[in-house]
């Protein structure tokens, strides 16, 4: 059976993102948000990054999907048969992060396609696509993801610093506003976007009251295993789970917050052309 509709995956080549609405149930959520707020080793993890205009963007980030409930989101079949569809391969997961987009602090992120890091990361194509989970709502008002609609049949464009941050080429940017649609991406908790990785994303900072948390899973094909390596891994097999472990993990209080995090501070980035920027 097909793990989209057919108006989904055409949605994806045409668009570049498509919705999934409540793909997680309130309560799997619940358990997510409360696992990662309480989570010390993820707030230790979290790596702090100025974005430009003062305020700075945080997150956390662990390449292996591990036991707990963070891997039970990513490797469950509800994600990850959609990924494969899409991708027309073996799926595995490149990495996951959790966007800690607090109120009134959470900082903005400029435009960019996430292939425009992972080019550098010896991927020949853009064969990967991401998987965004609404933890908090998403509201145009705590800086929810905005999107350039179609901008991924641009193809990949180059990206310089600003701040800490790498961002795509203004001026062209400033075009692809021009002949893209702007999609503000409002988003109830428990509903996902999943998009190509050349669409041309960003979003603002969260001057609200209310936190913009987010959980990215990101998936590669296992085809466009990388010629050289990199701080995300390679071909690794990804073993898919149950959809009803989400909830089981979430209630396990011993295994929940199981997963390595990354330590994004001291990544050796010789392996990018963009050393100091913020390539996650
Ligand atoms: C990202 O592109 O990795 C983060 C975007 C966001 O959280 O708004
Ligand atoms: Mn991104």
């Amino acid at each position: 059976m097909s793990a989209l509709s057919e108006q989904q995956i055409n949605e994806y080549h045409q668009h570049g993102y498509f919705f999934a609405r409540q793909l997680f149930s309130a309560e799997e959520i619940r358990l997510l948000r409360e696992t990662a707020t309480s989570d010390h080793a993820m707030d230790q993890a979290a790596s702090s990054r100025d974005d430009g205009t003062g305020t700075s963007v945080r997150l956390s980030l662990w390449n292996h999907p591990g036991e707990g409930i963070y891997g039970m989101f990513s490797r469950c079949h509800r994600v990850v048969d959609a990924v494969e569809e899409l991708l027309q391969d073996e799926a595995y997961h490149y990495h996951s992060k959790m966007i800690l987009k607090d109120a009134k602090v959470g900082g903005a992120w400029a435009w960019h396609q996430d292939y425009g890091y992972w080019y550098q990361n010896g991927l020949l194509f853009p064969d990967l696509c991401s998987v965004m989970i609404a933890v908090d709502e998403a509201t145009e008002e705590n800086g929810c993801l905005q999107i350039l609609r179609g901008s991924h049949r641009m193809g990949r464009v180059n990206h310089i610093l600003t701040g800490d941050q790498a961002g795509a080429e203004v001026e062209r940017v400033e075009h692809a506003e021009k002949a893209f649609p702007l999609v503000h991406c409002k988003m109830a908790a428990g509903d996902a976007v999943f998009f190509h990785p050349n669409l041309l994303h960003a979003s603002a900072a969260n001057l609200s009251d209310n936190p913009r948390w987010a959980l990215i899973c990101c998936y590669n094909a296992r085809s466009n295993n990388p010629y050289k390596e990199s701080h995300h891994p390679a071909y690794t097999k990804l073993h898919k789970v149950d959809d009803a472990m989400v909830a089981t993990v979430g209630r396990d209080d011993a295994r929940r917050a199981s997963v390595d995090f990354a330590n994004l501070e001291s990544n050796d980035r010789s392996a990018t052309s963009l050393p100091d920027a913020s390539e996650t």
